[in-house]
């Protein structure tokens, strides 16, 4: 029997000795120090023994039972330890670790451009006003003076959209090709004196490039008084004075020239073409000015007397001067960006330049 007692003790060491997990280490607990165990058998059969034995075999099966009782506590907990400390190395959180920030929207650079362009008209008493993209013909073009068989009212320069029905002249549908036709919606419901402009989306059937897009953006001006009141005479010295002031704070330039070339567009007479001294050369002649020191920038001119029929006015009564520019050039020249594609790209690695 006292055999017996030293093969359990040897087992249960050897056991324990590998045990790595709790369950595993109950059911050895309940194999060895349970209440069907070899050793409480053994504790159980003392009483049955001859005189002899009983006092012996008793002491040492009850030496091996606190021998073992104290083992498996002591293993357990190592256990218990190592089990603690491993959930929490997988839950420990480091607070000092950074944070995740969530990216977050900004608006794209011609919104920027158009933004900044609006700031500066509205510090000059300009609002803006604004108009719908699907335009009709009597908008864009019959009401500003272009003519029937002007070439811009051709499939080629001109997204028209196929209407259900169309009732009578000028009320064929298309995109807009221009914001000029804001001019018209506005006069129509407005008296001068008014200063406006009006940014927006224009269409133009046209094959793409660097510098061409089906659609980019312009911005409209219109300022327009009536004659004989103090300020009504708008002239083209006013004109001068009101572009030359935008030019040079959306460039921040101080020393930066305008000038006028005649030009013929059919809604101003006289009409002409705004050239500025070239943002980036200062004159001396680089790529962008093309060696001629100057930049086309924008079309205007004295608004035509039949526009000002159109919408009701009497031309004896007022004048005014017309503006129109392209917004995405512009922005094209203020960033220095080399495609106008770019710009309606989509693509967030040009994008979050800005
Ligand atoms: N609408 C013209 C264009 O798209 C630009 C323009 C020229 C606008 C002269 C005007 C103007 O208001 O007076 O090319």
């Amino acid at each position: 029997m006292l055999e017996d007692l030293k093969k359990i003790e040897e087992s249960a060491k050897a056991e324990l000795g590998e045990v790595s997990d709790i369950s595993r280490f109950e059911s050895l607990k309940i194999q060895f120090l349970g209440r069907k165990g070899a050793l409480s058998l053994i504790l159980r059969s003392v009483k049955d023994l001859p005189e002899a034995e009983r006092r012996s075999i008793g002491d040492a099966a009850n030496r091996l039972r606190d021998a073992l009782e104290v083992l498996f506590l002591k293993r357990e907990t190592e256990l218990r330890k190592t089990v603690i400390e491993g959930s929490l190395r997988g839950e420990w959180v480091d607070i000092t670790h950074p944070g995740v920030r969530n990216p977050r929207g900004h608006r794209h650079p011609l919104s920027l451009i158009t933004e900044k362009i609006e700031d500066i008209f509205h510090d000059l008493g300009f609002v803006t006003v604004e108009g719908p993209e699907v335009e009709m013909e009597y908008y864009n073009f019959d009401a500003l003076n272009v003519p029937k068989d002007h070439p811009a009212r051709d499939i080629q320069d001109t997204f028209w959209l196929k209407a259900r029905h169309v009732e009578g002249e000028g009320m064929r549908h298309l995109l807009r090709t221009q914001t000029s036709p804001v001019q018209i919606r506005f006069m129509e419901k407005n008296n001068p004196p008014f200063r406006i402009i009006s940014p927006g989306r224009v269409f133009r059937h046209e094959a793409t490039d660097a510098s061409h897009e089906f659609q980019f953006h312009q911005i409209e001006g219109l300022m327009v008084g009536r004659r004989g009141e103090l300020g009504g005479d708008v002239s083209i010295a006013n004109f001068k004075a009101v572009m030359g002031e935008f030019f040079r704070k959306f460039f921040n330039m101080k020393d930066m020239k305008i000038q006028l070339r005649p030009a013929y567009f059919p809604f101003v007479e006289p009409g002409f073409e705004m050239y500025i001294s070239c943002v980036n050369c200062g004159m001396k002649g680089c790529s962008v000015c093309k060696r001629q020191g100057w930049i086309e920038i924008l079309g205007a001119g004295m608004v035509h007397p039949s526009v000002f029929k159109a919408v009701g006015y009497n031309p004896r009564d007022v004048q005014g001067f017309a503006f129109g520019m392209a917004i995405d050039r512009l922005a094209m020249m203020k960033y220095k960006i080399p495609d106008i594609r770019l710009l309606h790209s989509g693509d967030m690695r040009f994008i979050n330049q800005f």
